[in-house]
């Protein structure tokens, strides 16, 4: 029984929502760890796209679906997505969507503060998804924050929020000149998200371990990227949570003997939303070109994505962090019509070079790329299911990228669609 990770391996958007769904078909759980409505996977089948912010990608093959202790979740946003999944036809009864009782709520003064502290800081602000991500795991941290388990029981609900309020209220209007939270009207709209909630509140780390008892096959679906991980990221700008495989287990109550394998998502190119240093960064009319054909811009924001070229200096940062054993490739389509393609193999920094990201950012923003040219391709690649079909300069390609990693590519996607993919390895087969 083979239980697997899958992580992005750069600033997120690496298209994990696709393969999630891909491997679900295999998997009988699906567990999201970490993050919140900051993310948003993608997903195309039979032509018809769904998002999704919170509830895990696996809902569309019909699996069960976690959502772990180690993610904020906004019961607004998370039932909002429920009927929306619900009208279209997917069941998302309680039997198939669980959410950790440990799991910490987004409150509305948290959104207000994210958004109020990210206009003060001006030029110097983060670029949040403004959805209160960071305020809520730092109440998790000091513990202040709310869970789950009190939402749905009333009278520790009232206590927790009457505790912390004026503190809350202090803060939004006399540093943020924001606007106050209403206690009562909080605890009236929460009173029912508690009860629409409170069928689906369960013991993750309880469910999960008799499922893996049972020899079922586990499914951990990460969010945002390894590059935006709260230590291992291009911190401060990063979100507020372990994005690395290591937090499959912390998130989910799943101790780290049960995992089999960590997929790291790469997409054929990078991107990155929001501010931070991006050494593969163009600037030109190749990057505008991936921008508009890879119809770049965020699932959750609307935001424009900052394209460059693809990165070993944080490929292999993620290699290691997250003990890859192997990739997916994504988007490689979009890469079709270049006369040359790069990859940046290091860093010249000073008169150095650099194989390895320095947690110095003044330093990273010195780092200029080192690139290494490979033929392009025109070839419309979208209708191969076969590595050995593909044309030959995208084979070279996808070797360089096995060489430069000491990694073996599992998957390749050549197009949104669920079939629009090569499979050359799978990682549930155990291989
Ligand atoms: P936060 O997670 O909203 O606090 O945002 C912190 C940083 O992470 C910002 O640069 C966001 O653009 C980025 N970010 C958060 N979630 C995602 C995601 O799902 N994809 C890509 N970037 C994200």
């Amino acid at each position: 029984m083979a239980n697997i990770v899958i992580v992005g391996t750069q600033w997120g958007d690496e298209g994990k929502g696709k393969i999630v769904d891909l491997l679900a078909d295999v998997a009988d759980v699906v567990v999201r760890f970490q993050g919140g409505n900051n993310a948003g996977h993608t997903m195309v089948v039979n032509g018809e796209q769904f998002i999704s912010h919170l509830v895990p990608s696996g809902i569309l093959q019909k699996k069960t679906c976690y959502i772990g202790n180690g993610v904020v979740v906004d019961p607004k946003v998370l039932i909002d997505e429920m009927e929306y999944l619900l009208c279209r036809g997917i069941d998302i009864s309680p039997e198939k969507l669980k959410i950790s009782a440990l799991a910490h709520i987004i409150m509305p003064y948290h959104c207000q503060m994210d958004v109020a502290r990210e206009s003060l800081k001006g030029k110097n602000k983060i670029g949040t998804t403004g959805r209160g991500i960071g305020p809520c795991y730092e109440d998790k941290v000091s513990r202040q924050g709310i869970r789950l388990v009190e939402l749905i029981d009333p009278e520790l609900f009232r206590e927790r929020l009457l505790a912390i309020i004026d503190e809350k209220n202090f803060y939004l209007q006399q540093y943020l000149s924001s606007s106050a939270v209403d206690f009562q009207a909080v605890l009236d709209v929460f009173s029912q998200y508690a009860e629409r909630l409170k069928p689906h509140v369960a013991n993750i780390s309880v469910e999960l371990h008799e499922a893996i008892m049972a020899g079922k096959q586990l499914l951990f679906e990460g969010a945002q990227g390894t590059h935006l991980d709260i230590d291992h990221g291009t911190y401060p700008f990063v979100t507020s949570s372990n994005t690395v495989a290591g937090n499959a287990c912390c998130g989910s109550g799943v101790g780290p003997k049960h995992i089999t394998g960590v997929m790291g998502i790469v997409k054929a190119y990078t991107t990155r939303v929001g501010q931070g240093p991006f050494p593969s960064e163009l600037f030109d009319d190749i990057g505008n070109r991936i921008q508009q054909k890879g119809a770049e811009f965020g699932a959750t924001t609307g935001r424009k994505r900052r394209c460059g070229w693809l990165d070993m200096v944080v490929l292999n940062n993620a290699v290691r962090l997250n003990g890859l054993t192997s990739l997916a490739i994504t988007k490689l389509d979009v890469l079709g019509g270049l006369d040359t393609l790069s990859i940046c193999t290091g860093y010249a920094y000073k008169d150095k070079i650099l194989k390895e990201f320095p947690a110095n950012l003044k330093m990273l923003s010195e780092c200029r790329p080192i690139y290494e040219t490979l033929p392009g391709w025109s070839e419309d690649i979208s209708n191969i299911r076969c590595r050995e079909e593909l044309p030959k300069n995208t084979r070279n390609y996808l070797s360089r990228i096995e060489e430069l990693t000491q990694t073996p590519i599992g998957i390749i996607s050549v197009g949104p669609g669920r079939d629009e993919t090569i499979v050359v390895r799978h990682p549930f087969s155990g291989a």
